[in-house]
């Protein structure tokens, strides 16, 4: 699996320990954010991962800037995008189940370490459920995508 990863000036370190703890568990990282003591726009970091993510050169991506609300909307800004903004395990897990979410983003200044690692696994170990109910929701998602 490969996950597309990116953060503003809000998150470099948080991004950095995500992405030693995806790659412990053999997951590779594309690094689309920033460094420590860089400045940088969220909505380029979001449009960054998701153009890896509907490019086919990452299965899932992971947005992180202060609230995970700027990157998440940026995101959602993308046809074929699906970001959700976590901040508890049980919607990280479930917005993959039910939505096919193919972003995850969070806060820095929301989440402490400990949270964003069981928020990453949570969404990044949990597939689709393939459900009809939820792809037919899926599918009204992407014809409001479509009519705007
Ligand atoms: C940057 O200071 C902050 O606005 C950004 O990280 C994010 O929280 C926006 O939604």
């Amino acid at each position: 699996m490969k996950i597309a990863i990116g953060n503003d000036h809000a998150a470099p370190e948080l991004k950095l320990a995500v992405v030693e703890h995806l790659k412990a568990q053999g997951i590779e990282c594309i690094d689309m954010g920033c460094a420590a003591g860089e400045k940088c726009d969220y909505p380029n970091a979001a449009a960054a991962v998701c153009e890896k993510v509907l490019g086919g050169e990452a299965d899932l991506g992971i947005l992180i800037c202060g609230t995970g609300v700027g990157m998440s909307l940026a995101a959602n800004k993308f046809k074929g995008i699906r970001a959700a903004c976590c901040s508890e395990c049980f919607s990280a897990r479930l917005t993959r189940e039910h939505n096919n979410a193919n972003v995850l983003c969070f806060g820095a200044r929301v989440v402490g370490e400990g949270t964003a690692m069981d928020l990453v696994d949570a969404f990044v170990h949990t597939e689709f459920s393939g459900d009809e109910r939820h792809q037919r929701r899926i599918d009204l998602i992407t014809a409001i995508e479509e009519r705007n």
